[in-house]
Formats: C-alpha cells, sequence, structure tokens
C-alpha cells in the first residue's frame, strides 16, 4: 500500500456527533527504530513487545459544526483537566493527518485522556497517546464508511499513529509487532506496522517486562532531536544495517525459542541505541548510575542462576527488565530484593507481553 490508499474517497454518510473509547497500549522495542527520514519514515526497521498494564485512555467526542472551520476545534483534557500546554502537540499532529482526515476541520473535538501509569513516571506516553487518538479518528471515518474493512482500519490507523509519533504505529496491535521495510517480512512497510506474521515459539507468548523507574524527570532529549542526529552520525550506516542482521537473527530466536540469542541481541540494541547518542554530536548520556547499577546485578544474578532475564532500554535511565513466564517467581523475587533499590522512591511498573488496542 502506498500513502495515496489512506486518501478517502467520498464518504458515504453524514454523521452529526457521536463518542467513541479506545484503551491504547504502550510497547517496548527489541530493535530500536532511531533515526528517520521526513514524515516519520523508519531509517531502519524495528519490532517491539506489546505491553498490557501501560497505557492510555482516550474518549473522542465529537460534533458537527454549522461551518467548516479554518482551524482545527478542539479541547483537551488531561486526567480530567483542561489542558492548555499539550495542545501544540495535538494540532501538529492533526496538520499531518489531515490530508488522510478530511472531515477533521468539519467537527468540534473534545479528546478526554488518561494514563494507567504516573504522569512524569519518565515512561513515554506518545505511543499509547497518539495510537489511542488514532484509533478514535478512525472509529468516526469508519462511521462515515462502514464499508472499511478490519485490515484497512488497523494498517491506516497505524498510519495515522506514526504521523504523530514513529513508535506508536506499532502500539495498534499485539503481541509482537514490526515496523519499517524488511527484506526478510512479507508485506512489512515504513508507513505501519503489522502483527509479526511467522512462528513465535510458546516461550515468548507470555513474557514479563518489569519497568524499573530509575529517573522520573523530564527526558533530556526530545526524540526528534534524537532522531534528528543520525543525520551526518559517523556510524548510522552501520547501525542501520545492523537492525537489519539483528532482525534477521531475531526471527530465528522467535522460531527456536533460544533465551541465550535472544538475550544477547536484546542487550546489543538497548546499548547500540545509547551508545549512539553517546557518539553523535551534541553527544548525551541519558543513563544514570544506577541504571549501571541494576544492568551489572542482572548480569551477575544471570551468571549465578542461569535464569534467562535481560534488559532492555529506552532513550532514557529506565530499565525495562524482560523475563519469560517460568522463571518469573526468582526473578520477580530477585527484582525486589537486588533492583527496586535503585529506583526513584523506589517506583516500578509490572508488566507483560499485550494484545493491543481495545475499544472500550
Ligand atoms: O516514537 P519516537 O519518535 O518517540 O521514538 C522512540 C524511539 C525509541 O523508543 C528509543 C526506540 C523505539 O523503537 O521505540
Amino acid at each position: 500500500m502506498t500513502e495515496k490508499d489512506f486518501i478517502p474517497s467520498e464518504y458515504k454518510y453524514q454523521i452529526e456527533e457521536g463518542e467513541v473509547t479506545w484503551k491504547s497500549p504502550s510497547n517496548i522495542a527489541l530493535i530500536k527504530y532511531w533515526g528517520k527520514e521526513a514524515n516519520q519514515i523508519p531509517a531502519n526497521p524495528s519490532i517491539s513487545f506489546t505491553l498490557n498494564a501501560c497505557a492510555t485512555t482516550t474518549t473522542v467526542t465529537y460534533k458537527k459544526q454549522k461551518e467548516e472551520g479554518k482551524e482545527f476545534s478542539f479541547d483537551l483534557f488531561f486526567e480530567g483537566n483542561l489542558k492548555e500546554d499539550f495542545k501544540p502537540k495535538i494540532n501538529t499532529f492533526l496538520k499531518r493527518v489531515e490530508a488522510y482526515l478530511p472531515f477533521l476541520k468539519k467537527y468540534h473535538f473534545i479528546i478526554k485522556t488518561s494514563n494507567s501509569f504516573p504522569h512524569s513516571s519518565g515512561i513515554a506516553s506518545s505511543a499509547s497517546g497518539l495510537s489511542a487518538l488514532a484509533l478514535g479518528l478512525m472509529s468516526l471515518e469508519k462511521e462515515l464508511n462502514p464499508e472499511i474493512t478490519e485490515d484497512y482500519f488497523t494498517k491506516k490507523a497505524s498510519f495515522l499513529a506514526r504521523l504523530g509519533s514513529g513508535s506508536a504505529a506499532r502500539s495498534i496491535e499485539g503481541d509482537l509487532v514490526q515496523w519499517g521495510a524488511y527484506n526478510g517480512i512479507e508485506n512489512s512497510s515504513n508507513l505501519y506496522a503489522i502483527k509479526y506474521p511467522y512462528n513465535v515459539h510458546s516461550v515468548f507468548k507470555k513474557y514479563h517486562d518489569t519497568i524499573l523507574l530509575v529517573d522520573k524527570g523530564q527526558k533530556e532529549v526530545s526524540s526528534t532531536v534524537g532522531h534528528n542526529l543520525m543525520h551526518g552520525h559517523p556510524f548510522s550506516k552501520q547501525r542501520f544495517a545492523q537492525a537489519h542482521d539483528n532482525l534477521t537473527k531475531l526471527k530465528e530466536v522467535f522460531e527456536t525459542g533460544n533465551l541465550k540469542t535472544f538475550i544477547e541481541i536484546v542487550e546489543s540494541e538497548a546499548l547500540t541505541l545509547h551508545a549512539m547518542m553517546m557518539t553523535s554530536l551534541p553527544y548525551f548520556v541519558l543513563m544514570k548510575p544506577n541504571t549501571l547499577e541494576i544492568i551489572n546485578k542482572i548480569w551477575e544474578f544471570r551468571k549465578k542462576t542461569n535464569t534467562h532475564v535481560c534488559f532492555t532500554l529506552d532513550a532514557g535511565a529506565n530499565v525495562h527488565v524482560l523475563y519469560p513466564e517460568s522463571e518469573k517467581e526468582e526473578i520477580f523475587q530477585f527484582i525486589k530484593d537486588e533492583l527496586v533499590a535503585f529506583c526513584q522512591n523506589g517506583q516500578y511498573i509490572c508488566d507483560q507481553i499485550g494484545f493491543g488496542a481495545k475499544k472500550m
């Protein structure tokens, strides 16, 4: 499919008003997306586990205006309060998707959104937030044209979410989601994410992610700035090629369930992401001393116990601790005994692999 396929022709129905609520999860990348071209076209393919507990719930209420507006018309509530300072981000998003949702200026929208995880936990809410909003707008499009198929609905929701925040494209479905053109996966696309289409070993069917909140401060570098630093980066070419190679290796791991190789790929991806930030200009260190304390503890524990605990990182200091269901008691005990002490105010979130967004 191309961008043009997401531009609708005339709508069949007139809809005066309505309301819809979607709950959409966050996701954690195993192969990282870092670097992009215009319109959030990723410089390399990525793949993620969809999460379950970390989610945004968004209600979109829409009412047709007497006349089509010159600007977008909407009120935004975050956790019950009118949030003027979130409006520019939503306005930018609406501008980016307007060509694909030509009805936007005909309505007044009330957008009410809340997160399941604490605000300012340092957990990025853009993936869950923008995917939930994209789904709400798609629900209105489906009212206007009930003939659109489920497959089109899902792809276009991912396509729109991508225009808001790249990684949001991976939050529509679960449990393993791939985004970005890659030779080894049929129908993979830079425009939207797809559910990973091949065999996945049962060990990955229920995987845990305990998120250790090491630093709950504002992000030091916005992801837009971060992605842009990959332009002219001395190692970008090698990095983009490496992501393709790692995806090829991971495909085999999903088939065989080889956790040793899984750990190697996932941890290397996390450290490479941070290495890219440390070697760009300007350069950044987004890990904190406690991030490294945790990583070392995980390595020590893994060596001592032969369990399959590993970590991954986002563009920040928090640590995602990943482990299979069969080892959850032993590893969760270890997390409580040895890792929680390194979290800010002892805070962590227990999450696990999830199955995508839900209409409420
Ligand atoms: O979706 P963005 O533009 O905020 O980028 C997110 C990038 C990482 O979280 C660091 C990696 C990823 O693939 O999710």
